[in-house]
């Protein structure tokens, strides 16, 4: 299988992405949709995400942070500075590389991703960052499966992929 870069998100119902850093949503079931989707593959997040998370890498993934910062240096990941430097390491692995956020980061990717995986979060969310207007042309739905909110997960979602 050829690999792929792969824009990974979950929106509300106003493409609300975050709040305070973090997600503005408690979805243990959303999570497991995420971790099962990139385990085994790599991701690339902003430094602001990587902060939200308190700095604490996701076991079982390569974990690349772009920054614009050249001394930045954590535990376990790969520092990048530029989204071509980005590309050039996806470009020399065999891995998936997914796109993990926050907002600039989707967009500094937009011409680049090979498929998208979209969670539409059933619901209006307060929040201070939303997923940024994209150029999808080309991108066409190749599937969609509802997830039904039960006690442990207070909102429906859905998660549709697009391939170009
Ligand atoms: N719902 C979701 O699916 C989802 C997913 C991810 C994140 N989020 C949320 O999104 C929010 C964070 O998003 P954000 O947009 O504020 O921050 P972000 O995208 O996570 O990080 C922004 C930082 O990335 C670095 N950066 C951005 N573009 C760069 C470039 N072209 N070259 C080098 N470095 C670059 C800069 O780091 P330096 O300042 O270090 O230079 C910049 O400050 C949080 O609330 C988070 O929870 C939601």
């Amino acid at each position: 299988m050829t690999k792929k870069l792969i824009a990974i998100w979950a929106e509300d119902d106003n493409h609300l992405i975050g709040v305070n850093e973090r997600l503005p949503w408690r979805l243990p079931k959303e999570l497991q949709h995420f971790k099962e989707t990139t385990m085994g593959q790599a991701l690339l997040m902003g430094r602001v995400t990587f902060d939200g998370m308190n700095r604490r890498i996701l076991p079982g993934r390569e974990t690349l942070i772009l920054t614009r910062d050249s001394d930045f240096e954590a535990d376990g990941i790969i520092p990048v500075h530029s989204v071509e430097e980005a590309l050039q390491w996806f470009k020399n692995q065999d891995k998936n590389l997914y796109i993990v956020g926050g907002a600039s980061i989707y967009k500094a990717f937009e011409s680049h991703y090979n498929q998208l995986i979209k969670t539409s979060v059933h619901g209006v969310f307060e929040g201070d960052t939303y997923f940024p207007n994209l150029n999808l042309s080309g991108f066409r739905e190749d599937s969609q499966t509802f997830y039904e909110k039960d006690e442990k997960n207070a909102f429906d979602f859905t998660v549709t992929v697009f391939e170009r």
